[in-house]
């Protein structure tokens, strides 16, 4: 197995290390190889996405992910700029299944925005089509209408569409992942007023023939909104399209408190993937030894369950990290009176230890 390891700009260099570390303490048979990715890869080679790093990241099995992306490159224009960086490796590695969950942790619960017994041992995960959609669909663009409320004014288009097999496959995967977990997909669509969503529900249902073990629900995206925040707990594996997806992801996200806790991974059709925290390269704190490098380390743990089948490796790492949580460890972003404030290094030491 090989691992590459693209650690990036920011806090992405100091919280890749230390989920190196704990990949490390394992002893497993993988093999790493580091390369530079985003502001870093662009500094030393002017490209954000060198040849070498995307050769490097085909060739491996998985690839753990820190940030990119600095105030400093603001002013590039836009195909040299960081965040290129991820998003060419998500068309290149052919990423179409975007995994988020949203675990709340007992020590965390009172970082949630909601009520602590609506979030106490939450454990949800969304699944985000990541490469088809409204925001990849052809036509787009701007021009003057011809029918419509304004004939003859200017407007502006785009195309909501989903394939089949761009169906099919996400569906699977969800129906999988739900078989590890509680056993239990809601599909989100807007099936009553989206001919592309009538399409997506039909063929959820198609494949669920398969999975006669899973329960299956279908949900409208906008009673989606307001169960994640009303009754979060009712949810397991929620699978949706890319739009619906990237909004409800980030809902369901800080229902947990901090974005320093959220690992992701992103997953190609042979479920080899892409791992990376949900957050940035936080140049705010970049340097000062103080991120929070749970996150990345988390996301360690996905790419040990998804795409290198070492689930025992990946329970080991997230009980490691509750341990640290009740020993009463904490970094800046996650902490309260009464528990003790660590540095990025000591968090991941601690990781390690447990
Ligand atoms: P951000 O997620 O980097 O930071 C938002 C806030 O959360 C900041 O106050 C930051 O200090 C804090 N934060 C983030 N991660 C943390 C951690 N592990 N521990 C403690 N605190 C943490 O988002 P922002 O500020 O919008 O973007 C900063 C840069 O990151 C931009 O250049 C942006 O384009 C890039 N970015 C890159 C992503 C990626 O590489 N996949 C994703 C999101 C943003
Ligand atoms: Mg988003």
């Amino acid at each position: 197995m090989k691992i590459a390891i693209l650690p990036g700009d920011g806090i992405g260099t100091e919280i890749v290390a230390e989920a190196v570390k704990v990949l490390n303490v394992l002893d497993l048979p993988f093999e790493t190889e580091t390369a530079l990715v985003g502001g870093a890869a662009y500094a030393a080679h002017g490209h954000p996405l060198p040849e070498s790093t995307l050769a490097l990241a085909k060739a491996a099995d998985a690839v753990l992910f820190g940030a990119v992306g600095d105030w400093k490159y603001d002013t590039l224009e836009r195909s040299l700029r960081p965040e290129q960086a991820i998003l060419g490796l998500r068309k290149h590695l052919g990423l179409f299944a975007n995994l988020r969950p949203a675990l709340c942790y007992e020590q965390l619960t009172h970082a949630s925005s909601l009520k602590p017994e609506l979030v106490a041992g939450l454990d949800i995960l969304i699944i985000r089509e990541l490469t088809g959609d409204i925001y990849f669909g052809q036509p787009r663009g701007r021009r003057i209408a011809v029918d419509g409320h304004f004939p003859g004014a200017e407007e502006a288009f785009d195309t909501m569409r989903y394939s089949r097999p761009e169906i099919e496959r996400i569906a699977h995967l969800a129906f999988q992942a739900a078989r590890k977990r509680r056993g239990k997909v809601t599909s989100v669509d807007k099936a009553n007023v989206l001919e592309t969503f009538q399409f997506w529900k039909d063929v959820v249902t198609e494949v669920h023939a398969q999975y006669p073990d899973v329960e299956l629900d279908h949900m409208y995206v906008d009673n989606a909104a307001m169960q994640l925040v009303k009754a979060p707990k009712k949810f397991d594996v929620v699978v949706t399209g890319n739009m619906f997806g990237d909004i409800l992801s980030d809902e369901a996200a800080m229902l947990t408190g901090s974005i320093g806790m959220l690992p992701s991974a992103s997953l190609d059709k042979n479920n080899k993937g892409l791992y990376e925290p949900s957050h940035g390269s936080a140049p705010d704190i970049a340097g000062q030894g103080i991120a929070n490098p749970l996150a990345t380390i988390l996301s360690a743990a996905m790419m040990l369950r998804y795409t290198l089948s070492q689930p025992e490796a990946a329970d080991r790492i997230e009980s490691a990290v509750r341990a640290v949580l009740a020993a009463g460890l904490r970094t800046a972003d996650i902490w309260s009176e009464g528990t003790q404030r660590v540095g990025t290094a000591r968090m991941g030491d601690a990781v390690v230890a447990a």
